[in-house]
């Protein structure tokens, strides 16, 4: 059942140069070469983008969400056992220390597992992390094309102790974006909230 982690160092060249990835893999993937999961090198502004998807009281919604201020992205899914459930507790109190010092953050969680993470479900999962956080999920398709915006990583992964018998693994990192929607910064995993909120002030 408990998540077997795999730290594999993923060269990155993106904006910020050098990065690495944190992959979760179930235990039918332990055996897998992470490397398939290189990121392209596209260059300046190459995290983030157009997307279409349904938010969590289904409504059609597209990335202009994001616009009006800075945004926090994370990208997972409602039966994830620990990595969501943990950023997306950091994200709320990146939040709720945000609204504290007067500056509001927009929280956005994006399904990377459409099939199961429907609009209701999304609702019932987001409303429990924080009552601003916005789910959005959407067709196979458009889920796929926001993924790769992105660059996020993910695939099913069978797991006979999962509902439906598969957890999906997927790449990490928690992305803050400017009050014009403009890639800003990444996280990784467990990052703390002060940080978060530092990063984000001054960007609105
Ligand atoms: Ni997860």
């Amino acid at each position: 059942m408990r998540i077997v982690l795999t730290l594999a160092a993923v060269v990155v060249a993106v904006v910020l140069g050098v990065s690495l990835s944190l992959w979760v893999f179930g235990p039918q993937q332990g055996q897998q070469n992470a490397s398939s999961g290189t990121l392209p090198s596209t260059g300046v502004a190459a995290i983030g983008g157009a997307f279409q998807l349904t938010d969590h009281t289904g409504r059609q919604v597209d990335d202009s969400i994001l616009l009006g201020k800075p945004s926090l992205v994370y990208f997972g899914f409602t039966f994830c056992p620990d990595f969501c459930p943990t950023e997306l507790s950091n994200m709320a109190a990146a939040a709720d220390l945000a609204s504290e010092q007067g500056l509001d953050i927009g929280l956005v969680f994006i399904s990377i597992d459409p099939e199961r993470d429907t609009p209701d479900v999304m609702a019932e999962y987001v409303e429990a992390f924080h009552e601003r956080m916005i789910g959005l999920t959407g067709e196979v398709d458009q889920v796929a094309a926001a993924a790769k915006a992105y660059k996020v990583i993910y695939r099913k992964n069978r797991n006979p102790d999962s509902p439906d018998g598969y957890a999906m693994d997927h790449t990490t990192f928690l992305y803050a974006m400017d009050a014009q929607g403009q890639f800003l910064k990444h996280f990784t995993a467990n990052t703390n909230p002060e940080e978060i909120v530092s990063a984000l002030k001054g960007q609105s």
